[in-house]
């Protein structure tokens, strides 16, 4: 049976269904790559880079950074305490028009129901990361972010492998052993 199956392979036919099945695995090998890599929907096509040419900073918005395990998202009131100013300076009709993307942030505030960000960096649960040991060790947002302030809507930037942590945490030691040590041990991270 399994000769059998061999001997139709090896011939003309057999080697395009070969190849058939091989391109078609790749492509959708591709399609999933592409996938992740995609920004997820947002509630709202929140621009980084517009808010960063206005000189907001990072911390901002994301003050947990700089005091806790997470950097957080900041909550809609945030956003609402400088857009309703924004908006103010408009008569209603002008700011529908001139700010679409602003319309499910002034609904989200109208009708009082939290936007449900949907989140691109991450570790599993099983990964401890503090953003607080990092910003205190003088690590900027850029080093593993990337120039969020050219960004338009945040995209995985799908590098937070083992490998990712280990690379730096082996840099930031260098000839300091027992920093090696501690920055290298599995129980740093998974405990
Ligand atoms: C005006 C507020 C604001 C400022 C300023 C801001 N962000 Fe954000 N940030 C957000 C919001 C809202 C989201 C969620 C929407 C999204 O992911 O696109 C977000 C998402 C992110 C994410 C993706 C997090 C996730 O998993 O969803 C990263 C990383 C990030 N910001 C880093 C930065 C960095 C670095 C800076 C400074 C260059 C910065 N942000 C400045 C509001 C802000
Ligand atoms: C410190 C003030 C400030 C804060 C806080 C702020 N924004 Fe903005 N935002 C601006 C300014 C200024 C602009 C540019 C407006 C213009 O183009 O004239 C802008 C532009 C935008 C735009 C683009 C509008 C369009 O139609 O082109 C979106 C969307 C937006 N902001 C969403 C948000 C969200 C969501 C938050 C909260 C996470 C937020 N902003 C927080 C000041 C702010
Ligand atoms: C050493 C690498 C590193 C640095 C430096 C860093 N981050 Fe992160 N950031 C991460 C990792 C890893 C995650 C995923 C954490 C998780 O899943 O708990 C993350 C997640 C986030 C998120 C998603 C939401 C959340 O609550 O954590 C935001 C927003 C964010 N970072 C913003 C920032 C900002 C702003 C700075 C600079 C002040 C910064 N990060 C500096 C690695 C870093
Ligand atoms: C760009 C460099 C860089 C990257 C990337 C990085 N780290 Fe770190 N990490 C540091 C530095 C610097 C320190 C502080 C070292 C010291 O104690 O002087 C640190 C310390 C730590 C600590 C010890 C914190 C404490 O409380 O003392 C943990 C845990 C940690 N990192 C986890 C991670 C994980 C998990 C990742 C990947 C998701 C990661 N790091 C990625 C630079 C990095
Ligand atoms: C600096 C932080 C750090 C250290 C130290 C570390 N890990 Fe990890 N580890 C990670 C992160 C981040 C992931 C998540 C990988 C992913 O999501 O792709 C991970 C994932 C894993 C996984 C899941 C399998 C996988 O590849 O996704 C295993 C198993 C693991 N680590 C074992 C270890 C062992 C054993 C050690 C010690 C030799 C160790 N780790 C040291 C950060 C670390």
């Amino acid at each position: 049976m399994i000769k059998r199956l061999f001997d139709w392979l090896k011939q003309p036919l057999g080697l395009i269904a070969v190849g058939i099945a091989f391109l078609a695995l790749f492509s959708l090998a591709a399609y999933g790559i592409f996938q992740s890599q995609q920004s997820p929907a947002q509630p709202i096509q929140f621009p980084h880079a517009t808010h960063a040419a206005r000189g907001l900073q990072c911390l901002y918005c994301h003050p947990g950074a700089a005091r806790g395990p997470s950097a957080g998202i900041p909550a809609q009131a945030k956003c609402w305490a400088c857009h309703q100013q924004i908006q103010k300076t408009l008569d209603s009709q002008l700011a529908d028009t001139q700010f679409p993307l602003l319309k499910p942030l002034v609904a989200a505030v109208t009708s009082n129901t939290p936007l449900e960000w949907v989140p691109v960096a991450m570790v599993p649960d099983f990964v401890q990361f503090n953003h607080r040991a990092h910003v205190a060790a003088g690590q900027n947002c850029e080093n593993c972010h990337g120039d969020m302030t050219k960004v338009t809507v945040a995209e995985n930037p799908q590098v937070f492998n083992m490998g990712f942590c280990l690379n730096c945490h082996k840099k930031v030691a260098g000839e300091n052993h027992e920093l090696l040590v501690k920055l290298t041990d599995c129980g740093t991270c998974h405990y």
